[in-house]
């Protein structure tokens, strides 16, 4: 007779259909019960719609009973709320005091280092005011979903997306929403989306240190904040408010990223401080937490950005933007 964990390990080969990931790392796996009389497999049914549960209930049925000595596969399905069925070990929220500073960026770079490293890494855009992380990873593809929940879009390194813009009827179509409404729709991204078992999840947070980040930090428990920031002076300055809110909601600051730090010109082999000179040190000693990148200007970037190609970047600071992340990450887990 098969034993459960080989029961366990067939169910985890099969893909889930909408976000194309298998049934075990979308936590969908309730209870495997196997007996003389055959083997019993309980699913949750969140986010599932009645043809995808057809579809995976058949397919269990098929690798099961390919088992050893497994004469009869019985499929059940069960409700659960996605918040019951997520387990993310580590939320990072990305904030800034201003928009314009690269936080999306930042948030797509990270997510990108952290899946390159083998992790499990999904991204909740929650910037409703500007989403621009879909664009960034070539996603316009319409979440599957039920009346139990949405499933994200995995991108095309297998990160887990979300974001309002795939949610809209048009890509471009202009959010407008008071801070209420934005508050409650990112509640839902949080508890209403099945993420299932992440190792990261990059939270884009809207721009600013008023309301609107604010709820969002209340909403979802997030592990520890990135300041992005860029070498104005007057960034400097909107980032210390944002590093005292982050001290208030009592949210630790994981490290601080300076973009747009220079411009490297081969041609002459110099870097350019366009912005002046760097902020690094000074917003260390205010953050009380690491410099975790100096990003330079990089119209290659800018490039693969704009045609939805973020994650074929590849270069030294991505590299070193991800080790001192995983460095200064408050939890132990998904360390190297
Ligand atoms: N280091 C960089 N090199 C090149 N382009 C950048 C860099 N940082 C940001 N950009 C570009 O600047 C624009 C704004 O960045 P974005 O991440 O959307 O800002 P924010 O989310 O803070 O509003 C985008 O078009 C992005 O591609
Ligand atoms: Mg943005």
């Amino acid at each position: 007779m098969a034993t459960e964990v080989q029961v366990r390990e067939s169910l985890g080969e099969i893909l889930v259909p909408g976000v194309k990931r298998s049934l075990a790392v979308m936590n969908l796996v309730r209870k495997v019960v196997v007996s003389d009389h055959g083997v019993d497999i309980t699913l949750a049914s969140t986010a599932l719609n009645e043809s995808a549960r057809d579809w995976i209930a058949a397919k269990a049925k098929t690798v099961v009973g390919k088992l050893t000595d497994v004469d009869g596969v019985d499929v059940g399905f069960v409700e659960a709320k996605p918040g019951e069925l997520n387990q993310v070990k580590n939320i990072i929220a990305i904030m800034s005091g201003k928009g314009g500073v690269g936080k999306s960026l930042v948030a797509g770079l990270v997510a990108v280092g952290l899946r390159r490293q083998g992790s499990e890494v999904g991204i909740l855009d929650a910037d409703i005011t500007g989403p621009s992380i879909p664009k960034m990873f070539g996603i316009n593809e319409r979440p599957a979903g039920s009346d139990t929940g949405f499933m994200p879009v995995l991108s095309r390194s297998g990160i887990e997306v979300m974001s309002i813009n795939l949610l809209l009827p048009q890509e471009d179509e202009s959010v407008l929403w008071r801070g209420p409404l934005i508050s409650r729709a990112v509640t839902q991204f949080w508890q209403e989306v099945l993420w299932g078992k992440l190792d990261y999840l990059v939270v884009d947070l809207p721009p600013g240190t008023a309301d609107v980040p604010l709820t969002v930090m209340q909403t979802i428990p997030v592990s520890g904040i990135v300041i992005v920031f860029t070498p104005q002076d007057l960034t400097t300055m909107i980032v210390k408010k944002a590093i005292r809110m982050a001290k208030k909601m009592g949210k630790p600051i994981i490290g601080v990223v300076e973009n747009m730090s220079y411009l490297y010109v081969p041609e002459i082999d110099k870097r350019i401080e366009l912005f002046g000179k760097g902020k690094g040190r000074e917003m260390t000693q205010a953050a009380g937490a690491p410099l975790l990148a100096q990003l330079p200007i990089d119209p290659e970037l800018a490039r693969l950005c704009d045609e939805g190609n973020i994650e074929r970047y590849d270069s030294d600071v991505l590299t070193s933007l991800r080790k001192a992340l995983t460095k200064a990450l408050p939890l132990t887990e998904g360390k190297e």
